[in-house]
């Protein structure tokens, strides 16, 4: 099927993260039959228990959950699509304002990075200022990629090194500068060269580390300062530590903040979030179309929210994470390995600090599919996992690293490696 894939797709999927490559090129299973709970099954019938990233993080609560699937399935038998529009749109509006009671006006759409340029429409919109200032990774849009016109490697660093801007026009570059997170410093830097331009502010509130020296007020002050729109993305960290954006735990609110991926748990939707006077900058613009009026998007994620708050899940995503960060930890100082761990638990990371990383993690998933997981360096929590998975997953990786702990020692960390080593990045598949 992966040969086949990559003969009709071009890259063989649509989302860079669920290449096979990316995991362990040739062994990885690439294609599921089923999924259900944390268990996804091959296309040979093969069950693995998924230990990874669920889904590109989309599947919060777990595989094919009951109470969104069967919110799903109502709002199938009353038909998902009409000329009228679904009142479930404004039902998930009050909720999400209820929730971040800074906010009073939501627009939707299907997907993440589609979300977030529509935020940044409105935002340009608004302010009347072309320019952006951005910290991490939003997505495959033009107003995104155009950071890497200017110079090729300036996204490297915001999660996906490598990415390629072929196509978006180059009378972009100069649009949209990245700065780093816990460095304000950039982002003074960027409004100094630009100062009546910058229009915009965009980052993730949190990703590998939290804020540090009030490094998140800091960003909002100097954003309102000069006029411009600050944009929390909370595509990936919303609903992982609270129920909600990551930003509610932090003090700091943004004049939008997105979300997309948990928010549906699975189901597509993405929703922008924000202030009535930004928002109403919408409506100066032109963003519409016809499948952000679907039904299921809204159901689901109306159902993900109830449930998301009723069952407490972020106490659950959290607890399942520190165990699991405790476990590579303990895993490693037994088999004499170094890593680094970090992340906020429910989207958990580690490397082998070690130059042959890249190597060990490969060899990582593939010792651990043979154990009958899905698993890699990163970790993204199910309110699915029970903690009897976390123990079995990690007593496995404890095996595992003492297997590569060995392997190493005898200088045979490629010789046991069945294909080649994992991508990091973008790369172009033949
Ligand atoms: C922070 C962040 N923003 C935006 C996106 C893009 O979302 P999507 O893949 O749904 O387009 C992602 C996806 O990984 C993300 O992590």
């Amino acid at each position: 099927m992966q040969e086949r894939a990559r003969r009709r797709i071009p890259g063989g999927t649509q989302l860079l993260s669920k290449r096979p490559e990316m995991f362990a090129p040739g062994q990885w299973p690439g294609y599921y039959s089923r999924a259900s709970g944390v268990d996804v099954w091959d296309l040979d019938g093969n069950k693995y228990v998924d230990m990874s990233i669920n889904a590109a993080g989309a599947c919060v609560l777990g595989y094919a959950d009951r109470n969104i699937d069967s919110a799903v399935r109502a709002a199938i038998d009353t038909g998902t699509n009409s000329i009228l529009n679904s009142p479930e749109e404004v039902e998930l509006a009050d909720l999400l304002c209820e929730i971040h009671p800074w906010a009073q006006m939501v627009r939707y759409a299907r997907s993440g990075g589609e979300s977030m340029t529509i935020a940044v429409r409105i935002a340009r919109a608004y302010t009347k200022k072309d320019k952006v200032a951005f910290c991490g990774y939003h997505g495959w849009f033009d107003w995104y990629l155009a950071a890497n016109l200017a110079h090729g490697n300036n996204l490297d660093g915001h999660l996906l090194p490598g990415l390629d801007p072929a196509g978006v026009p180059r009378a972009l570059a100069g649009t949209a500068f990245p700065f780093r997170y816990n460095h304000v410093e950039d982002l003074e830097g960027i409004i100094k060269d630009n100062r009546d331009e910058v229009g915009v502010v965009v980052m993730e509130p949190v990703r590998d580390s939290y804020p540090e020296n009030e490094f998140l007020k800091r960003v909002s002050e100097v954003a309102h300062e000069i006029g411009a729109v600050l944009i929390f993305d909370e595509v990936t960290s919303a609903f992982r530590m609270n129920t909600g954006g990551i930003h509610l735990k932090l003090g700091v609110t943004p004049d939008i903040a997105v979300f997309s991926k948990a928010l549906g748990n699975g189901y597509p939707i993405g929703a922008v979030v924000g202030k009535e006077d930004v928002m109403q900058a919408a409506q100066s613009t032109f963003i519409s179309s016809t499948n952000w009026t679907e039904k299921i998007g809204p159901v689901a994620a109306l159902a993900m929210i109830k449930k998301h708050r009723r069952v407490n899940a972020a106490k659950h995503l959290i607890a399942v994470g520190t165990r699991i960060q405790e476990g590579w930890r303990n895993a490693a100082e037994e088999a004499g390995l170094k890593i680094a761990v970090s992340e906020i638990p429910p989207l958990s990371h580690f490397a082998f600090e070690h130059e042959k990383n890249q190597v060990m993690i490969t060899l990582f998933t593939q010792l651990m599919l043979k154990k009958g997981y899905l698993a890699s360096g990163k970790f993204y929590s199910m309110y699915a996992h029970k903690f009897s998975d976390v123990d079995g997953y990690v007593e496995a990786a404890g095996n595992v690293f003492r297997s590569i702990a060995d392997a190493l020692k005898k200088g045979e960390l490629e010789k046991q490696l069945m294909g080649p080593v994992a991508h990091t990045g973008f790369h172009r598949l033949a």
